[in-house]
């Protein structure tokens, strides 16, 4: 029996790219799975997918960028699926604007209220009761541009992965002496449907030399299976290949 086996995973931005694949290496290392995004259906066929694992799912419809809907969802969590040994902040957008001059003040909320403000909800409602049992793991998936801002990550994206960092760290601060650890990972470009939504999205044809969803996946597999006692406080995950970006 593995580390995982067991544990109850809440996942946001469960219906696609790394999400999906996130929730997915979780049911098939034993966990439960949690499943949080908009589209309801894709989470309903992804847990159709997850139920030959055994493990329990629940799926939760819910815009993360609406604070109410977050409470909501996370109470109902609370109620019919038990409490949260891990926790995935991975839900995530991006707005066609990146300059500064073509981002207006909704594009820059928007990107904001999704990436960033909807982890610090997830984590201030989940932190105190896993303070209270002494263990759990809050994942933070932010991004390269956390650590290189670039116009063509944008001004709003830029903005919102890099204060990932800090809701990180002070997650840490807070969390560690409780037996509560944060881990942010940083991925660079990966294959995913995000990327469609670049000004000029990249062309199909680079997408195979770029990280897949499943990469990023291990990578919080890894970060959620080491020993509680051993924090991946930072994992910045970049592709091989030089011709992507
Ligand atoms: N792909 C990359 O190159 C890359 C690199 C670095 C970091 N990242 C980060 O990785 C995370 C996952 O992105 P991805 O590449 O897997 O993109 P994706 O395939 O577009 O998935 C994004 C997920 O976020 C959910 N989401 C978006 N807005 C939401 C909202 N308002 N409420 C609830 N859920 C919402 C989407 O679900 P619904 O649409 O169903 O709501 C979807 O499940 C994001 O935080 C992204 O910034 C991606």
């Amino acid at each position: 029996m593995n580390t995982l086996s067991g544990k109850n995973v809440l996942v946001t931005g469960a219906s696609s790219g790394f999400g999906e694949a996130i929730a997915l290496q979780f049911a098939q290392a034993g966990a439960h799975v949690a499943l949080v995004a908009r589209r309801e259906e894709m989470l309903r066929a992804l847990a159709q997918r997850i139920e030959p694992s055994g493990v329990r799912t629940i799926v939760c419809p819910c815009d993360v960028g609406d604070e109410a809907q977050v409470r909501a969802t996370v109470d109902k969590i609370d109620a019919e699926f038990g409490q949260i040994d891990v926790l995935v902040n991975n839900a995530g957008t991006n707005v066609p604007n990146r300059t500064i001059v073509d981002t207006t003040t909704a594009d820059f909320h928007a990107v904001v209220d999704v990436n960033l403000v909807s982890a610090f909800l997830f984590t201030s409602l989940l932190l105190p009761q896993m303070k209270e049992r002494g263990a759990g793991t809050i994942i933070n998936i932010a991004s390269r541009a956390a650590n290189f801002p670039s116009l063509l990550a944008g001004v709003a994206y830029s903005s919102a992965k890099m204060a990932m960092k800090a809701l990180n760290q002070i997650t840490n601060e807070e969390g560690n002496p409780h037996g509560v650890r944060a881990c942010v990972i940083n991925p660079g470009v990966a294959a995913t449907p995000l990327l469609d939504r670049r000004p000029v999205p990249p062309p199909q044809e680079t997408r195979h030399l770029m990280m897949q969803a499943e990469d990023i996946a291990a990578t919080v597999l890894y970060a959620a299976s080491l020993p509680q006692r051993a924090n991946a406080d930072r994992i910045d995950l970049y592709a091989t290949s030089t011709e992507v970006y």
